[in-house]
């Protein structure tokens, strides 16, 4: 067992004194301000995220990039109010997300986030109808809504002949596709995916971006992690993080 306790230090300071934070972006639908991660290893503090500030306006389809260790996955987690800040202020559809308790967290989670995992996350013994319905059941919809918005959600990404198949009985590709139509069944502001294409081929991972490509066309907010610089340039904006901090945001398209 490691001695991690996950209670936030004395906040750190924000540098300030050349470089005021201009305040939030009420028009973006996510706006980040100094937002500082630290996780307390003994004695030891460690800052995962060293006072990121971006915008990220609805509709956009960006990839975030990085080495391992950079700052990624706390920076997602952060994004899809998995976790909270230490320090700073993050803005989500105009909700200030950094003050709220972990109900409220939990709601926001389930109204406006959609997540996609490198390893599915799937229900192994669930079909993928059921897999589908999760979120809906969480958000307090009655069955037959439930299965009326699964079912579409599934044909939306090219599974209506599989809804009643298990994880076990799908390709891993198609174990994606039932993750990301999960990710998409709320109607959520923004599709976050961390590596989703890592535990894919490479044909197969070009099927899933493609998929992105359209879900994005369609008008969904994507935020994709990767280490792989193909998937990467399927974005239309790359931000570069290296040792908790933006290294690089450029629009790639
Ligand atoms: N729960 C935690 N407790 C302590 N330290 C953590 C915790 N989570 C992450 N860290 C540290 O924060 C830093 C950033 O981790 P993070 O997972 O965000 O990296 P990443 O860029 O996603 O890396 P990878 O590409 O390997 O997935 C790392 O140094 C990591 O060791
Ligand atoms: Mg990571």
């Amino acid at each position: 067992m490691s001695n991690v306790t996950l209670v936030s230090p004395p906040a750190p300071t924000i540098v300030t004194a050349d470089q005021p934070l201009r305040p939030h972006d009420p028009g973006s639908l996510i706006s980040m301000r100094g937002i500082w991660k630290t996780y307390q290893m003994g004695s030891e503090a460690v800052h995962a995220l060293h006072g990121v500030s971006f915008d990220i306006p609805k509709g956009e389809y960006i990839a975030i990039i990085g080495p391992s260790g950079s700052g990624k996955s706390t920076l997602m987690n952060l994004i899809g109010c998995l976790d909270t800040p230490s320090q700073g202020e993050y803005w989500l559809n105009s909700k200030n997300v950094s003050e709220m308790d972990d109900d409220e967290l939990a709601r926001i989670r389930n109204q406006e986030v959609g997540f996609v995992f490198q390893t599915f996350n799937l229900l192994a013994r669930a079909t993928a109808l059921h897999n589908v319905e999760l979120p809906l059941i969480y958000g307090g919809i009655g069955s037959a809504q439930r299965h009326e918005m699964a079912k579409q959600a599934l044909a939306a990404v090219d599974l209506a002949d599989r809804v009643t198949h298990r994880p076990n009985e799908l390709s891993g590709g198609q174990r994606q596709r039932v993750a990301i139509a999960r990710a998409l069944v709320n109607h959520p502001s923004i599709l976050l995916a961390d590596e989703p294409t890592g535990a894919l081929d490479t044909h197969t991972s070009m099927e899933i971006m493609d998929l992105f490509d359209r879900l994005h066309g369609e008008g969904n907010t994507i935020i994709v992690v990767t280490h792989e610089a193909d998937i990467a340039a399927r974005a239309h904006r790359m931000v570069s993080i290296r040792d908790g901090l933006i290294e690089k945001d450029e629009k790639i398209r």
